[in-house]
């Protein structure tokens, strides 16, 4: 998994860039996440610091970002050598994280689904959950379990694609093919069922488990206009999962 994404950093870094990210994905994190002023957050799987930096900047007191790649953590050290924030990065698997610290929210885009077997996400779950203070709320952006295996289509407009091998069962690999500039970069994660899911975090203690549908931002209406967003939104690849320890 570490190779996969030391292989695509910089590349993945550019789609940071996307109308997509920008106006439906981050305004649907950030809208579910509300007021983070004064929090400590842990963001798993945090790349380059994308959202990291984010947190950082709508006011979050402390902000550990931690990623399994080595390229991913470097890119996020630039950023913050070039501009510091007082963000850590530490380089590790988030299912045998052990960081002797715990925190008031743990965010997690785009994680879960790139545990390799429904025991690894049981694991993911688990080691989460050691890190975050009772009541304490964890919030992902996953890839969209409610999907049928049908709908994983009308995505090239958007400059990616995805697909499942057939038939779909748990742990079964999609892949995704997504435009970076002018190159192709491609990755893997697994699918996992919404009860596969539920079931991982609720053996890790969380409860109160919501899955929540996307927004777009006014501002990418007026930019790009709504009909741009409108077959993404109507069948969403992604989806905010939001639980409580
Ligand atoms: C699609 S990128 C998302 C990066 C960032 N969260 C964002 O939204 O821009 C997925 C990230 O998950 C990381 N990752 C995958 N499996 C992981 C694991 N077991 N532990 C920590 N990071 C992991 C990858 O290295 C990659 O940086």
């Amino acid at each position: 998994m570490s190779a996969q994404y030391d292989a695509i950093a910089a590349d993945y870094k550019r789609t940071r860039e996307s109308p997509l990210r920008r106006y439906v994905e981050a305004r649907s994190f950030f809208s579910l996440l509300g007021d983070v002023c004064g929090k400590n957050v842990l963001d798993l799987a945090c790349g380059e610091g994308f959202y990291t930096r984010r947190l950082k900047q709508a006011g979050a007191a402390n902000v550990l970002g931690v990623d399994i790649s080595a390229g991913m953590i470097t890119l996020a050290e630039e950023e913050e050598g070039r501009e510091a924030l007082g963000i850590r990065y530490v380089c590790a698997d988030v299912a045998e994280l052990e960081l002797g610290e715990s925190f008031d929210l743990v965010t997690a885009t785009y994680l879960l689904h790139y545990s390799a077997s429904e025991a690894e996400l049981g694991e993911m779950c688990l080691r989460i959950a050691a890190h975050l203070k009772p009541g304490g709320r964890l919030v992902c952006i996953n890839e969209n379990p409610m999907q049928t295996a049908n709908d994983y289509k009308g995505y090239t407009q958007y400059g990616f694609n995805k697909s499942v091998e057939l038939p779909r069962v748990e742990g079964s690999p999609i892949s995704y093919a997504m435009v970076s500039g002018r190159k192709m970069i491609r990755f893997n994660a697994y699918f996992y069922s919404r009860e596969a899911y539920e079931t991982a975090l609720r053996a890790a203690g969380f409860s109160d488990i919501q899955w929540h549908g996307l927004q777009l931002d006014p501002a990418g209406a007026q930019e790009c206009g709504a009909e741009y967003f409108r077959e993404y939104l109507e069948n969403p690849p992604i989806a905010i999962l939001e639980c409580r320890l």
